[in-house]
């Protein structure tokens, strides 16, 4: 049976990049139909929709979402990012963002675990006295116990089937003490119940350092949502660029679709260029097709990516070079 993928190319680059991922899977050998969706800035510029109930709805009965980017520089902030992007992880519960780094030169490896639909994503506060001189905005992070605990145990379980089997929480206890606190107990005991994985706790401005200098000393990281998107930039910056950084949005429970994305965003200054780099999108891809089983396939489409010699010329003739490789 064919995987049925619902494909959204999104805005600037994400077309671009997505047809490369699409390029590579077929060159795999694995079997999918891919329905498209215009959804992004440009469809919301077009007729102002951004996300129905209805293809919410569709996308229930599918086995994967795969997106290239959203968002353009002419759409206000927030509408295409709240209402598409972070609905989907809301509304399809893709409470874990998985997002793994490695070195073109393979000496360090390591994934972040991000909480993907709490903290202070979840959209919590609101404005008084608006547009006054004494206008108050408050932006608040929401933490759950239920939320916090299935991505730590997530984050657990991945630690404990790697090599390394260490597992660095990063948050920020010394100051954020409430939300801390909760991540830091639910983290502790969770582990109880993995001795065999080692733990360790970072500060999140000391892993940024860490992450420069030392990216070695991690192996799986997990943390909030908001520390987990800047971290995970950060992560893409070193460890080769962000076209090369993949992420998995996964409802680990599989009562839906999960969702894969690149890290990068729409990159709308490069459009048409051929200089983005598809390799994001298609380790993407190789994470989505893991997901759904086609572990071969996607250790296939990792090596070729790996190979440095793909790693040469237009979106896509590296997508071409990826192809051939698998
Ligand atoms: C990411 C992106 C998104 C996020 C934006 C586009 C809403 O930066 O996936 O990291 O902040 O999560
Ligand atoms: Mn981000």
């Amino acid at each position: 049976m064919p995987h049925v993928l619902g494909v959204i190319g999104g805005d600037g680059i994400g077309p671009e990049v997505v047809a490369e991922g699409l390029k590579v899977l077929a060159a795999a050998g694995v079997q999918f139909d891919s329905v498209p969706y215009d959804l992004g800035g440009a469809r919301y510029l077009q007729d102002g929709t951004v996300l129905t109930d209805e293809i919410l709805d569709e996308w229930r009965g599918l086995d994967a979402l795969f997106v290239g980017a959203v968002g353009t520089p002419d759409v206000p902030p927030g509408v295409i990012e709240r209402g598409l992007l972070l609905r989907m992880r809301f509304e399809l519960d893709l409470y874990v963002n998985r997002r793994p780094f490695r070195d073109p030169d393979g000496s360090f490896e390591f994934e972040v675990i991000r909480e993907n639909t709490e903290g202070a994503y979840a959209g919590e506060g609101g404005f008084l006295r608006r547009h006054t001189p004494a206008e108050v905005a408050t932006q608040g992070s929401v933490n759950t116990r239920f939320g916090v605990e299935r991505c730590v145990r997530y984050a657990f379980e991945l630690a404990r089937g790697r090599p390394g089997r260490h597992l660095t929480l990063v948050h920020k206890t010394n100051v954020l003490t409430f939300a801390g606190d909760l991540w830091e107990r639910t983290f502790n005991e969770v582990a109880e119940e993995y001795p065999d994985v080692a733990t360790a706790y970072n500060h999140v401005d000391a892993a940024c350092i860490y992450l420069v200098e030392d990216p070695k000393r991690y192996d799986v990281i997990v943390t909030d949502n908001l520390f987990g998107d800047i971290l995970t930039d950060l992560g893409g910056a070193v460890s080769g660029g962000i076209g090369l950084a993949a992420s998995a949005n996964l409802n680990p429970d599989r009562t839906g679709p999960s969702m894969f994305e690149p890290v990068h965003g729409s990159a709308p200054d490069i459009v048409g260029t051929g200089r983005a780099n598809p390799t994001a999108a298609i380790l993407s891809a190789a994470m989505m097709v893991d997901f759904l089983g086609e572990t071969d396939a996607a250790s296939r489409i990792r090596a070729a990516c790996a190979d440095p010699t793909t790693q040469v010329g237009t979106t896509a003739q590296i997508g071409d070079a990826i192809s051939e490789r698998v």
